[in-house]
């Protein structure tokens, strides 16, 4: 990998990065699209990291396409895919890693609430990775929000010399955000998921219009999502879109984040109001 960044670097090329667990689908591919956009020269790489898995999470079982992964990369014109195993990223073993620890005002609620040490685990094996391929821009889904804020903390307060671009979501047809986790749905659970993000527009329109206010278009969306069945619903929140700090009102630009199990598949999603 550093070779071929040397090689990059000797050339003028300008790298852009894209780390995911693989399972790759469309809105992978469209940050592998961002990157080609902007970049000479686009790296991504696979690896489904243990550090940002609690025990009882769906690490063994998360989907594995590493062949069609490749295939679908080099149709993007992908030039480089770093895949490392386990022992190349924690050769001393995942347990006694130095850690990259967020801080606790963006790690700690909502999907670190849910999921103790999970930013802790994206964020060091984020900075490693970034120190691996050297990469001038890395490209981030807004899918998962929080930890796109989280990225771009750690990338200001480490002065990492990176450019952290967003991506937007993308969605299926009738609204479902696109997730390697969407294939443990079931046909039932499958026809269910699209009223999350019903539910986060629906939010944002009452709020946005006067119709509601925040608050009560939160409480409502909660009632809506907890009537429906097999969905449990783990939290509904309005943030202020750049700090995450809680929106008390309207405001702008403000982030809808949600997250809930529909049986035993755990799915994330929000909205982003600017
Ligand atoms: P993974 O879930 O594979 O996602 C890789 C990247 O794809 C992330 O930046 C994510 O936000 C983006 N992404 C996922 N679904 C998307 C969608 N529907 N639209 C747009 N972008 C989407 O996120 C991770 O992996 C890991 O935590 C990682 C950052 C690789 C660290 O291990």
């Amino acid at each position: 990998m550093r070779l071929w960044r040397r090689n990059a670097t000797v050339k003028g090329e300008r790298v852009g990065f894209v780390p995911t667990m693989g399972a790759l689908h469309e809105g992978h591919l469209s940050l592998m699209r961002a990157a080609r956009n902007e970049c000479d020269r686009v790296v991504a790489s696979i690896f489904v990291n243990p550090l940002q898995f609690a025990p009882h999470e769906d690490f063994g079982k998360y989907p594995r396409t590493f062949q069609r992964d490749l295939e679908l990369m080099s149709a993007e014109g992908v030039d480089a895919v770093f895949y490392p195993n386990e022992k190349e990223m924690y050769p001393e073993g995942r347990e006694s890693v130095t850690r990259v620890v967020p801080p606790c005002e963006l790690a700690d609620c909502l999907e670190g609430h849910f999921r103790p040490g999970f930013f802790t685990g994206v964020a060091t094996v984020v900075a490693k990775l970034f120190n691996i391929v050297l990469p001038e821009a890395a490209f981030f889904g807004e899918k998962d929000y929080q930890q796109l804020l989280v990225v771009k903390r750690m990338v200001g307060d480490l002065n990492l010399p990176i450019q952290v671009t967003p991506v937007a979501t993308v969605r299926e047809a009738d609204g479902l955000a696109l997730s390697s986790r969407n294939v443990y749905l079931s046909e039932e659970e499958r026809k269910i998921a699209p009223m999350l993000n019903r539910t986060l527009n629906f939010v944002k329109d009452a709020a946005q219009s006067g119709q509601l206010s925040l608050e009560a278009a939160l409480e409502k969306g909660r009632a809506d999502l907890k009537a429906l069945p097999d969905v449990e619903l783990q939290y509904l929140e309005a943030r202020q879109a750049d700090t995450f700090q809680p929106a008390a009102q309207f405001e702008l630009p403000m982030v809808v984040v949600l997250a809930a199990k529909l049986k035993n598949v755990r799915l994330i999603d929000n909205v982003v109001v600017r």
